[in-house]
């Protein structure tokens, strides 16, 4: 099964093709600290068989988070303790990336500076975003760089920057959230100046062998415009910084329905043939036989099991299992297994 084929990507060596995409679980400390209950969620998926494992959404400032119990990597104590999440997934046969990211106007926050590319409200119940200025700008994309560093001295195999969903970086690239008229509004070229700038700050203190991975929203929402190929020539501009592309969407504005899966797998399956980078798929993806056809059919190189993992961290060991593909059962758990002896 392709599903359970090894995949490699620079010094990234996968044992399968099934990803943990990022998954924020609220559960961090007031100061973005992981907790007891991290190292049991990503050290039980890793355990369950997941090959590539995103640790969620970690901010790189602390006005950059959603909420208070978000995960950050805005200093090196935070990092330190990120290691031993890194760590886990690694002891049990995982390898381990960082989602990194900046909420911009969709922080929750109370208090702090609420960042933006224009000062456009993302809706109810959330404050009214102020426009960065160059200094602002700076200072966020020399976070990132930051951040990557300490990723790498965490112990991490990737790194994806979180250029999706409607958060900061999103913001940016969409004429919807971004009015400016300096150099980083206005022509796509100028629009994709600050995920450009990101991208380049991350590489200087980031492993040239380790993949850094680009999330981006196959379109703005449900409802919106096909905007794929602005989002491709997008990709196509970063290309040479990036090492493959994690094809999500929806998220910029609110929209009563949640985007249909279906169009982020074309757009995935287009970027691989277009922009030559590898991709992985997202998409509500319960069942084996789906996710093994995407794989086959080339749409994409990895797929995403997300909410089923919540529902089951051992997904990958059942179907392993049902396939009899060898050494998945981790030691001690075979008797679960194979038919106990009738006593
Ligand atoms: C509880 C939860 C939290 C999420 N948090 C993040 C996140 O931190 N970063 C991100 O890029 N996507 C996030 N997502 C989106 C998932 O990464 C994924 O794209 C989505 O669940 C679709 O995959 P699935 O259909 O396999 O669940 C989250 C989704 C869920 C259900």
């Amino acid at each position: 099964m392709k599903l359970f084929e090894s995949y490699r990507l620079k010094g990234l060596k996968l044992k399968n093709r099934i990803v943990m995409p990022p998954m924020c679980m609220y559960h961090a400390t007031q100061d973005g600290f992981p907790t007891l209950f991290h190292l049991c969620h990503y050290a039980t998926r890793a355990l369950g068989g997941a090959g590539l494992i995103i640790v969620e959404s970690t901010a790189v400032l602390p006005e950059g988070r959603i909420s208070d119990h978000d995960l950050g990597i805005w200093n090196e104590s935070q990092a330190h303790e990120l290691k031993r999440l890194a760590d886990a997934c690694h002891e049990y046969g995982a390898k381990a990336a960082l989602q990194i990211s900046h909420a911009g106007r969709k922080s929750r926050l109370l208090s702090g500076k609420l960042y933006a590319p224009s000062a456009i409200c993302y809706g109810k119940n959330y404050r009214i975003p102020y426009e960065m200025t160059q200094e602002d700008i700076s200072h966020v994309v020399s976070a990132f760089g930051e951040a990557a560093r300490r990723a790498s001295e965490a112990g991490f195999d990737a790194l994806e920057i979180h250029a999706a969903h409607g958060y900061l970086l999103h913001e940016f690239l969409s004429p919807k959230t971004n009015h400016r008229s300096d150099r980083y509004g206005g022509s796509l070229e100028n629009r994709t100046r600050f995920l450009r700038e990101v991208l380049e700050a991350v590489r200087k203190d980031w492993p040239v062998e380790c993949p850094v991975l680009l999330r981006v929203s196959a379109r703005d929402c449900y409802g919106c415009t096909d905007t794929s190929s602005e989002v491709l020539e997008i990709v196509n501009q970063v290309k040479s910084l990036i090492d493959l592309v994690h094809v999500s969407s929806g998220g910029l504005v609110l929209s009563e329905k949640k985007d249909d899966d279906a169009f982020q797998i074309s757009l995935s399956a287009r970027l691989r043939e277009k922009c030559g980078l590898p991709t992985v798929a997202v998409g509500m993806f319960t069942d084996e036989n789906a996710a093994e056809d995407i794989l086959a059919s080339g749409k994409a190189d990895l797929v995403v099991i997300g909410r089923e993992l919540l529902h089951n961290p051992n997904w990958p060991v059942d179907v392993a299992v049902r396939h009899n593909i060898p050494g998945y059962v981790p030691d001690g758990y075979g008797r679960a297994f194979v038919p106990l002896p009738l006593s």
